[in-house]
């Protein structure tokens, strides 16, 4: 193919593997010069402007990682992988983090490195026609401008194409799927299937014939041979969310798969073989599953070659403002509603409310207030109670609703929260009483109750 043909540089201390590298390159077209060691590969760099250079990463004088953040700063754009030796994983995943596209282990493969070679030559032929750092994000569909969230969306991009497996952890709601997605569609599989497996909502003694398949007669109901999701996920991506929840015994099996690509279906004796990239992601703490015993180490360390660490959205709050005006606009659309100008108390307001469920929590809040209200604007006196919580907070003892002793604050508090809510769910609901109830979580009785006690009638309107 035209064009697919590019300027390498390889760079190894080893002279018999340069050469060997070197006509394997050239073999394929390629335009190659080498040097001995990283100062010789900088020297080269202003002559030979190299699209790719593969290094090794122990070398006299300058090492393969200080050769490549060199690299990096002085033309980010060239695209550098890495030969490692086997067992060196920690320092290749700090390759991939200081700007490595891949890493590659001895021995090799004289294709492997062709593909590579490939896959990083179209790489630095797309990111010359649009390279821009603030629409990355956008390329991944998240959103996103603070330091943490760019760093994990330039390792989304370095890793996405690479067949690594990645753990992806973080609180409920800080957008695990969303990445797990992003890799799969950024990666050459992604014309291939993306099998998303929930390991916790599957009961533990299904969890093996799901993963893997059974046969006919393997247990009892079993009248019908099944294919499992390693092999429904064939030359795709298969996503095992929730994998603290896979049994023990079920951990040694999968670390099999990880390491052979091979496994069995359950009753069967055939080896069946399977091309998947794998991904998973947990709201656990694996260290500590690990250390009771709930989690295989080996396990984890075969997963994790690539961790991505969502923080939570608390810790991130800079980004609120930018996703409450997009997601303003994307619910309003969604539901054929006006957009909402956002007041600025507001922005604020949401800004300094913890958000528990993060990220999910924050869609939920915005698109219930645009379906409920219609709002022009978005204002404090939309939010939900929880919020209210917060406003209180800051009111000064003085303007407490009621004075005495802490029980009489608590109450006084608590009726005018109680009061707040019942109306206006009253009038979101038209002044019906029983749908009014059940939003609330009371029974009819207990609602009229409550509302006879705080003196509320039923058309009475906020
Ligand atoms: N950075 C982001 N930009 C835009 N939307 C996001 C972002 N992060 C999360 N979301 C949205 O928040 C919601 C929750 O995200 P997601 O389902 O990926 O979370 P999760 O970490 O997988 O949660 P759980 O642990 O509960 O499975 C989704 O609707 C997702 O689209
Ligand atoms: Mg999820």
């Amino acid at each position: 193919m035209a064009g697919s043909k590019g300027r390498v540089l390889v760079v190894d201390d080893e002279v018999n593997l340069r050469k060997v590298l070197t006509a394997i390159l050239e073999q394929d077209g390629h335009i190659v010069e080498q040097a001995g060691n990283g100062i010789e590969a900088l020297k080269l760099l202003d002559a030979f402007k190299p699209e790719v250079v593969i290094t090794d990463l122990k070398m006299p004088k300058l090492s393969g990682m200080d050769l490549l953040r060199e690299l990096k700063k002085r033309s980010p754009g060239t695209q550098v992988f890495l030969i490692t030796a086997y067992g060196t994983k920690d320092t290749a995943v700090a390759a991939l983090k200081a700007g490595a596209m891949d890493y590659i282990t001895k021995p090799f493969e004289q294709d492997e490195i062709l593909e590579l070679v490939a896959k990083a030559l179209r790489r630095k032929r797309l990111g010359d026609s649009n390279d821009s750092d603030a629409s990355l994000g956008e390329r991944l569909g998240m959103l996103g401008r603070t330091p943490a969230m760019l760093e994990i969306f330039e390792l989304i991009n370095r890793v996405a194409d690479t067949d690594s497996t990645v753990l992806i952890t973080g609180e409920s709601g800080t957008g695990k799927d969303l990445v797990a997605r992003a890799l799969h569609d950024n990666s050459s599989r992604k014309g291939g299937p993306f099998v998303h497996i929930n390991c916790a909502a599957i009961p533990k003694e299904l969890v093996e014939s799901e993963l893997f398949g059974y046969e006919r007669g393997a247990f009892t109901g079993a009248v019908m041979s099944k294919p499992g999701r390693f092999e429904i996920a064939d030359k795709g991506t298969l996503f095992l969310d929730e994998i603290a929840e896979i049994p023990v015994s079920i951990q040694v099996k999968l670390l099999k798969v990880l390491q052979q690509s091979e496994f069995e279906r359950v009753g069967g004796t055939k080896s069946l073989k399977t091309d998947v990239r794998v991904l998973a992601a947990t709201n656990r703490d694996l260290e500590k599953e690990i250390a009771s015993g709930a989690f295989r180490e080996d396990l984890y360390y075969r997963l994790a070659v690539v961790p991505i660490q969502l923080p939570p959205l608390r810790e991130r709050r800079d980004d609120i403002p930018l996703m409450v005006r997009y997601m303003a606009e994307k619910f309003a659309k969604k539901h054929a509603r006006q957009v909402p100008a956002v007041d600025d108390e507001f922005v604020e307001l949401v800004k300094s409310y913890n958000w528990p469920g993060n990220v999910r929590e924050l869609e939920n809040v915005l698109e219930k207030m645009i379906l409920e209200h219609s709002p022009a604007r978005l204002t404090v006196g939309l939010l939900p109670p929880e919020f209210t919580g917060i406003i209180n907070r800051d009111l000064k003892p003085d303007q407490h609703a009621g004075t005495g002793t802490l029980k009489d604050v608590v109450r006084a508090e608590t009726r005018k929260i109680e009061m707040d809510l019942i109306t206006r769910t009253l009038s979101e609901t038209g002044g019906n009483v029983t749908r009014a109830a059940k939003l609330l979580g009371l029974s009819r009785k207990g609602l009229q109750l409550k509302m006879k006690d705080l003196g509320i009638s039923r058309d009475n309107k906020t």
